[in-house]
């Protein structure tokens, strides 16, 4: 093992409550992310349950979704939602434009998503088609989906099926509009999210909550233009229409893909990499952190009262694709997978003031995943285990760790060798998840408590045999956290992380 590490945790000092929704999915129609990983017909010979399947609904269920963001993605600035409602056999043969331009059947549409999410027992999170629809589509869509049963809107909803109207907590106005969701500058957007904002509203329950699009990785400028001209209502709306003390939107999202090659085209291997590919995909997700603070710094100027949240709305590893179809996103999960997503989710808890959500890119099937199929096969992914670890700091309160512990170095990369967050929940236990980046040394640490009467400590870690390690649809999934060793004593709790791990100590 490597020079010790030692974490102080001062659970006097709490911070933010960690929003569940940190830990929200995202789903889009690409690949086989929708049909064949979600949707498979109530025909199918796969167990389903009105075409949803059962196996994929079992997963999910388990790691506690709170919410999933659906339909697209860049699907989405092309989605016309009246395709996907009506009678299966009667709704139009589309074309998926936004991907491999595959036939999109509309066999998965508003209900078959809201069924889903009641099936998960998850929030909806829409995303309204600013870059080829309307306000008015898009307020129609509101309608339809949450008016009164005795509305026109509602008695066409019954007509299909669903008499009650659907609560749907979170509107996403546009994706990527800065690209495929309509190429705009951000006084373009700006301007196009001001008039969204006025008409989109919930009809019944709980009031929608805005979602501008945000900038891609590090563009501050986005970010500032935004905030400056979109937060808040002029300064005399009609004042019974509106409550202008609240800003006009709820959060601002944020892209930001890890990936191991230097761009875009290169994103590198996904398997068969080496220590150095690995370092890179490392150094790239522990970006995320100097993303969100300094964009959350923009924020404060306009914000001081952080009333705005940093929605991650889409975050994840993206490696090159070494299948046949590219445009289908499809990648093998490996250990470098578990990795990414335990720093991400660290460094968001971390942030818990400024991040109200984030949603991982995508959930089945589709680039970083938590569920991958193969006709009526399904596997869970290292990423999945992390969300099941990790989904003890739903709602619990973040508490700041100061952690002293040796660098990882490799070659002209150098991070800081753990990645730790941890929360205290309402009953009284307090939780850490500690990544040990280093692919080869184990990491003998030594948590000080400050603070509180602990009992007992445990721990469970994943690991796996190398650093491409990847998920098989046959034999046992080598990913599944085992226990690990860790003694309390006078307040202080000694353990060695694996290397390349993923920890979770818990404290009572
Ligand atoms: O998640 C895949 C794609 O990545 C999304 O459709 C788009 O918003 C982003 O560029």
């Amino acid at each position: 093992p490597g020079d010790s590490a030692v974490l102080t945790v001062d659970t006097g000092k709490p911070g933010a409550t960690i929003d569940p929704n940190i830990y929200g999915q995202f789903v889009e129609h690409l690949g086989r992310g929708v049909y064949e990983g979600i949707w498979v017909g109530p025909d199918s010979p796969i167990p389903n349950v009105r075409g949803i399947r059962s196996d994929v609904v079992a997963a999910l269920s388990q790691v506690k979704v709170p919410v999933i963001r659906w339909p697209g993605g860049c699907f989405a600035d092309g989605y016309h939602w009246r395709d996907g409602i009506g009678p299966a056999t009667q709704r139009p043969a589309g074309i998926n434009a936004a991907w491999d331009k595959s036939a999109e059947t509309n066999a998965f549409g508003t209900h078959e998503y809201m069924d889903f999410l009641d099936q998960i027992g998850s929030k909806a999170f829409v995303s309204v088609n600013v870059g080829s629809g309307s306000v008015r589509e898009a307020d129609d869509w509101m309608r339809y989906m949450t008016a009164p049963a005795d509305s026109q809107p509602g008695k066409e909803r019954a007509a299909n099926g669903h008499a009650a109207p659907w609560t749907v907590p979170f509107i996403g106005v546009g994706n990527e509009s800065w690209g495929c969701g309509g190429n705009m500058t951000a006084d373009t957007y700006a301007t196009a999210f001001r008039h969204y904002a006025a008409f989109l509203r919930a009809y019944s329950g709980e009031r929608a909550k805005l979602i501008a699009v945000g900038a891609d990785t590090d563009d501050y400028e986005w970010t500032e233009k935004v905030m400056a001209q979109a937060m808040k209502w002029r300064p005399n709306p009609t004042p019974l229409a509106y409550n202008t003390e609240r800003p006009l939107m709820w959060g601002l999202s944020l892209h930001f893909y890890s990936f191991a090659g230097n761009d875009w085209r290169n994103k590198g291997r996904n398997i068969g990499f080496g220590t150095d590919q690995w370092a890179s995909a490392l150094a790239r997700a522990h970006l995320t952190d100097e993303l969100i603070r300094r964009h959350a710094a923009i924020m404060d100027r306009y914000d001081p009262k952080k009333q705005v949240a940093i929605a991650v709305d889409e975050w994840g590893a993206w490696f090159d694709s070494e299948k046949d179809a590219p445009s289908q996103l499809y990648l093998e999960s490996t250990l470098r997978d578990a990795v990414i997503a335990g720093m991400s989710l660290n460094i968001f808890n971390n942030h818990a003031d400024r991040v109200r959500m984030a949603n991982v890119a995508q959930m089945v099937n589709v680039i970083q995943s938590l569920v991958l199929t193969q006709g009526a096969k399904m596997v869970v992914t290292p990423t999945w285990h992390v969300f099941d670890l990790y989904k003890v700091h739903q709602n619990a309160t973040m508490i700041p760790v100061d952690v002293q512990a040796p660098d990882y170095v490799e070659g002209a990369v150098r991070l800081p060798g753990l990645s730790v967050s941890a929360s205290k929940d309402a009953a009284g236990a307090l939780h850490l998840s500690i990544v040990n980046l280093d692919p080869a040394a184990a990491r003998p640490v030594r948590i000080d408590l400050k603070g509180g009467a602990w009992r007992k400590a445990s721990a469970r870690t994943l690991t796996a045999a190398t650093i491409d390690t990847r998920i098989r649809f046959e034999g046992a999934d080598p990913f599944v956290p085992g226990p690990l060793p860790a003694r309390l004593a006078q307040g202080q709790v000694a353990l060695t992380l694996p290397s390349k791990s993923v920890t979770l100590v818990t404290v009572e």
